[in-house]
Parts: C-alpha cells; structure tokens; sequence
C-alpha cells in the first residue's frame, strides 16, 4: 500500500488541507488511488464552492476560505502515476503555471480553468514532439489501419527511419505542415501509396524534390508551400494526374512550369482545380496548354518573375473565379 512519503508529499503539496489527516491518504477528499497498487492516480481538488451570480460580502469570504492557493510543490513529481489533476476553480492569484507540471509523464487530464494562473502556458504542456521520433513509431505501429494522421505545429524535427513491420499503406491524409522536418525522408514515407493529401507547408524542406516523390502518385492535394524549395519543379508532377490542389507558393522554384503545366494538361482527364505558384522565382512565359485545365478555379502566380504576353487561352477557362497575376513583369500583353 501507500508509502508515507507519499503522504508526507501530499502534506507539503497542499498543507492544512483539513480532511487531510492520517496515513490513509487514498480516503482523502479529492485523493483517487489504484485499487490494485495502491498509488495516486487521481487529485480533484475542483473548488466546488458554487457561485452566484450576485456575491454578498460574507461569500466573498466564504469562497476565498474554499479555495486553494499558493505555490504547487515540486515534490507533485513523486507521484509518477498521477493521471488526473483537478485544480480548477481555485485561486492561485496569477502565479505561473508550474512547468514542471509538463513532466508529469503520466498525466492525461489536466484542469487549470478558472483557477487565476498567470504568464505563459509552459513548453512542456503544448504537443511538443520534437523528440518523440521513437514514440511516433510506437503509436503509428498500433494504428495500421490508421486512415488521416494530422500532426500540424508539433515541432517535429524527423520521422523515425523505421515503422518496423507496420504496413503502413492504408494513410489516405498526413499533415505535417508547420513543423521542423527537412529532407532526406525516410523510405517508408515514399511508400504510403495510397496517400491521397499531403501537407507539408512550412517545414524546411530546401531544393531539390526528391524523386522519390514520384511514387506519391494517387494525390489529389499536395501542399509544399512555405518551403526552401529551388530550382525546377520536379516534372513528374505533371503526371500526377489525380491532382485536385497544387500549392508550391512561396519557394525558390525558378523553372519548371511549361513542363509542370504541359504534363498536367495531357492527363486523360485533368482535375486540377486549384494551382498556387505564387512567390516563386519562376522566369519563363505561361504556356497556352494552361486552357486545356478545364477545371481550373483558382491560379495563383502573383510575385514571380513571368514575362511574355499572356496566353489568350487563359480565357477557355470558364470556372475560373481567382485569378491572380499580379507582380510579374508581363510584356507585351495589351499589344
Ligand atoms: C477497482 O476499480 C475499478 C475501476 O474503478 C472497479 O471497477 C473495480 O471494481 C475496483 N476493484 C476493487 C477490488 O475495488
Ligand atoms: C474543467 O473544469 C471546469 C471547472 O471546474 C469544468 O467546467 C470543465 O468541464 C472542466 N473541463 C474538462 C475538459 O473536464
Ligand atoms: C500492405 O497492405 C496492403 C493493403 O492492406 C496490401 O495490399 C499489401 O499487400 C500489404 N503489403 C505488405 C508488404 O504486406
Ligand atoms: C517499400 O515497398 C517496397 C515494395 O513495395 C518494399 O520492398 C520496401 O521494403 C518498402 N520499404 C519500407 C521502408 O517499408
């Protein structure tokens, strides 16, 4: 059973807490233990004072009296079982929220609403992965059916290298953008061939696309935007012909576009609806295959680098309803 320092923590944690007297800390108020092992599992200390909406001056008092406050001993840690802490609804009069709150490591439900902390939310409690390339591999290999993995602003740096055995085909979308992944990526990554969307904006992925890319080839949305991206566009875009949405806006591309656009226009059926090239470096002219994009509703090219006249087969495309050229140096187009 309970090991008195554990009492002896609770004490210092939240001393004069009147129930909280004796060994039997388990029958505390607001103490939860594991029936089994014995350890604390759960701390609600909800203040359960019930408000008014109109205070009178003797409540005032009594909601003070009822609740907790002052500083939040470290020694929380030794409780290395704790999933649940409550402390909501009390007064810890704008003190920061503990950060060592963030290495409770087995903490699943964390209530602070209401309880008056102060200052900044600590690193350690926001989705921070930026070390759990292991952990990662971990969950992903219990969920091989897994469909959608959308892990946006995580502060990811890498992918773990291996998925071991996982069969790891079914992904149909993975979001990745906003964190800190960069190029080479690992194999498996290339081999999810039913991937469907792909977002990885704002990552620092620089020059060149990797071939490997090419395999990617059932995607209907794919967003690099937001990168370090340079040279051509890789040619093999143009023959992923289930593209719904391209979005390639803010790299370094420089060329590419006659044969990302020839390739795309040739497809059985082109689906392109949305295509976002916009700052780029792209130097060369806009072909006339971008007419045959019949489905085309939003092109996006503004803050390159595009001269030539602008090819009057822009004009076939009747669902075009965002067109955006602008900041390009066009010649000769009202000649
Ligand atoms: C232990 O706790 C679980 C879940 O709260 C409960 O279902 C179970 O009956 C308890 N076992 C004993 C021996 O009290
Ligand atoms: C957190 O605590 C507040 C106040 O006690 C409560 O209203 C809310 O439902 C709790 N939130 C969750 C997610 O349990
Ligand atoms: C992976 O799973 C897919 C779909 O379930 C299946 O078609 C494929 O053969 C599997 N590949 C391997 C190497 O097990
Ligand atoms: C990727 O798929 C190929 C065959 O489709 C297989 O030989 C290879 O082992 C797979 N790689 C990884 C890392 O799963």
């Amino acid at each position: 059973m309970l090991s008195s320092p554990l009492n002896k923590i609770l004490l210092i944690l939240l001393g004069g807490f009147l129930s909280w007297v004796g060994q039997a800390c388990c029958q505390w108020k607001g103490i939860s233990c594991n029936n089994i092992t014995g350890h604390v599992e759960k701390i609600d200390l909800q203040n359960t004072y019930t408000y008014t909406l109109f205070v009178f001056d003797g409540e005032w008092e009594e909601m003070r009296k009822s609740s907790l406050g002052g500083e939040i001993n470290p020694s929380l840690l030794n409780l290395k079982l704790l999933t649940h802490l409550d402390l909501s609804r009390n007064d810890f009069e704008g003190i920061p929220i503990p950060t060592f709150f963030g290495h409770l490591k087995s903490l699943r439900y964390l209530n602070l609403s209401y309880a008056s902390f102060g200052g900044e939310i600590p690193a350690h409690l926001g989705v921070d992965l930026s070390n759990t390339g292991v952990t990662l591999v971990n969950v992903l290999s219990k969920l091989p059916s897994l469909l959608e993995l959308h892990l946006p602003a995580c502060q990811i740096e890498s992918l773990p290298i291996s998925l071991g055995n996982v069969n790891f085909t079914s992904l149909l979308i993975l979001d990745m953008s906003y964190n800190d992944l960069r190029f080479p990526f690992p194999e498996w990554f290339f081999n999810l061939s039913s991937l469907r969307k792909l977002y990885l904006s704002g990552n620092f992925f620089s020059a060149p696309v990797p071939s490997e890319f090419e395999s990617l080839k059932s995607l209907a949305a794919l967003d690099l935007s937001f990168n370090d991206l340079a040279g051509q566009i890789p040619k093999f875009f143009g023959n992923f012909c289930n593209l719904k949405t391209l979005n390639l806006a803010n790299n370094q591309f420089e060329v590419g576009i006659q044969e990302l656009l020839g390739g795309l226009s040739s497809c059985p059926n082109s689906e392109l609806e949305s295509l976002d090239l916009s700052s780029n470096k792209l130097k060369s002219q806009l072909p006339a295959s971008i007419g045959i994009l019949h489905k085309l509703n939003y092109l996006k090219l503004y803050m390159n680098d595009m001269s030539g006249s602008i090819p009057e087969s822009l004009g076939q495309l009747s669902e075009l309803v965002h067109l955006d050229l602008s900041f390009n140096p066009w010649g000769r187009v009202f000649n």
